[in-house]
């Protein structure tokens, strides 16, 4: 029993648990997502594994994607870049019930199945379906060899390396990194990006593993945040764009390991429902980072503020406008707006680490979940 607890410590690399390990791994696992796949100076991305479809996707009419949990967050980010760079209409779908809809699917679509596992049970069915439909499948998949990317017509793995933690932390930016790098592909084939803006873009991809080193070096400010409100019992994250996909993945975090009860929210909703639930006893996290929605985004912090909530909001380093209105501000650093979920996501991982381990929870192995899911 010495020799395991021994080859346990080994295993997590002198950090306290799996979790933390691989939050600490990002810098490296978005390297390794990104090696031979981004030629910056050429201003060119690479994705072997979709080589073969590469006049296919200039024809595609419409993706969707399916996943699960963390995956179907991932999926959100996608759809904004996908949207957003290659001007194909995405959706996203959540795998359990998109499986048993009768989805309109064509030969002219292209899915996108997203797991860590490559196991789930629900995403492998919803797959076989549009299949079975004449779709183009490809995945997204972490474990190489799984079950999800046999089945697939290609895919991209995502070299995160083995996630122990049962809450998906270094697959998550991973899987981002990939639909990123999916979303400059497709963006390229298609002509909607020019070689100087992919250029630029690809550039500053390169330098996001040390702006994650960088995001990291809040550690210490986080875990003070988290010891202040580490016993409430309800939290609200509140993002807007594709700060809304990290506001989700946010709250999931926080609930998964610390029990806390959490939800995410697009900012502007706060004000159909959540809104009713502020008062001091209240954390609200906000996105906050300077982006197309920073001053919208600002306003809802004040609606925040007049009803008394607790506010701590992650901003981009250097901001002064909404530190001097929240209780406690998170730096990150600065970025396009592209790479915003990918930086945006770590300290939300550290904070619902640090709360789960100050309310005593088994943080890699919590409650009633499992890694990967194979029964429905
Ligand atoms: C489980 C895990 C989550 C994961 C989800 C989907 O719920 O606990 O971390 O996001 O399954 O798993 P997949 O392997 O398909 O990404």
């Amino acid at each position: 029993q010495e020799l395991e607890l021994k080859l346990e410590m080994l295993e997590k690399g002198g950090y306290e648990h799996f979790m933390l390990k691989e939050i600490y791994e990002q810098p490296r696992s978005i390297r390794d997502c990104m090696r031979g796949r981004i030629y910056p100076e050429e201003g060119k991305v690479q994705l072997g594994g979709l080589k073969e479809f590469t006049d296919k996707l200039k024809n595609i009419d419409r993706i969707i994607i399916v996943a699960c949990g963390t995956s179907w967050h991932a999926g959100l980010v996608g759809e904004y870049l996908i949207e957003e760079y290659a001007r194909i209409p995405v959706e996203v779908e959540y795998a359990s019930e998109f499986r048993y809809r009768n989805p309109i699917i064509t030969e002219k679509d292209v899915v996108i199945a997203i797991s860590q596992s490559g196991e789930t049970a629900d995403t492998m069915a919803a797959i076989e379906m549009a299949k079975e439909k004449g779709a183009t499948i490809f995945g997204i998949c972490n474990v190489v060899g799984a079950s999800i990317p046999r089945i697939t017509h290609a895919g991209v793995y995502t070299h995160a390396g083995p996630e122990i933690g049962v809450a998906s932390t270094k697959a998550f930016t991973a899987q981002v990194t990939v639909l990123t790098l999916m979303a400059f592909y497709m963006a390229q084939q298609k002509g909607t990006i020019t070689n100087s803006k992919l250029t630029e873009l690809l550039t500053e991809l390169d330098c996001i593993p040390d702006k994650i080193h960088a995001a990291l070096q809040s550690n210490d400010i986080i875990k003070e945040v988290s010891a202040k409100i580490k016993d409430a019992s309800n939290c609200l994250f509140l993002g807007r764009g594709s700060g809304f996909p990290v506001a989700l993945e946010g709250a999931l975090k926080l609930k998964e390991i610390s029990y806390i009860h959490a939800e995410g929210y697009p900012a502007a909703e706060m004000k159909h429902g959540p809104i009713a639930l502020i008062d001091e006893e209240m954390p609200v996290v906000f996105i906050a980072t300077k982006n197309s929605s920073y001053e919208k985004v600002i306003s809802n912090i004040q609606e925040v503020k007049a009803r008394k909530g607790q506010v701590i909001a992650i901003v981009t380093e250097g901001d002064v406008e909404v530190k001097k209105m929240v209780d406690y501000c998170i730096e990150i650093p600065d970025a396009s707006e592209a790479f915003l979920p990918l930086l945006a996501t770590i300290p939300l991982q550290l904070l619902s680490y640090h709360i789960a381990v100050m309310r005593g929870c088994n943080v890699d192995q919590p409650r009633n979940l499992a890694k990967s899911v194979t029964v429905e």
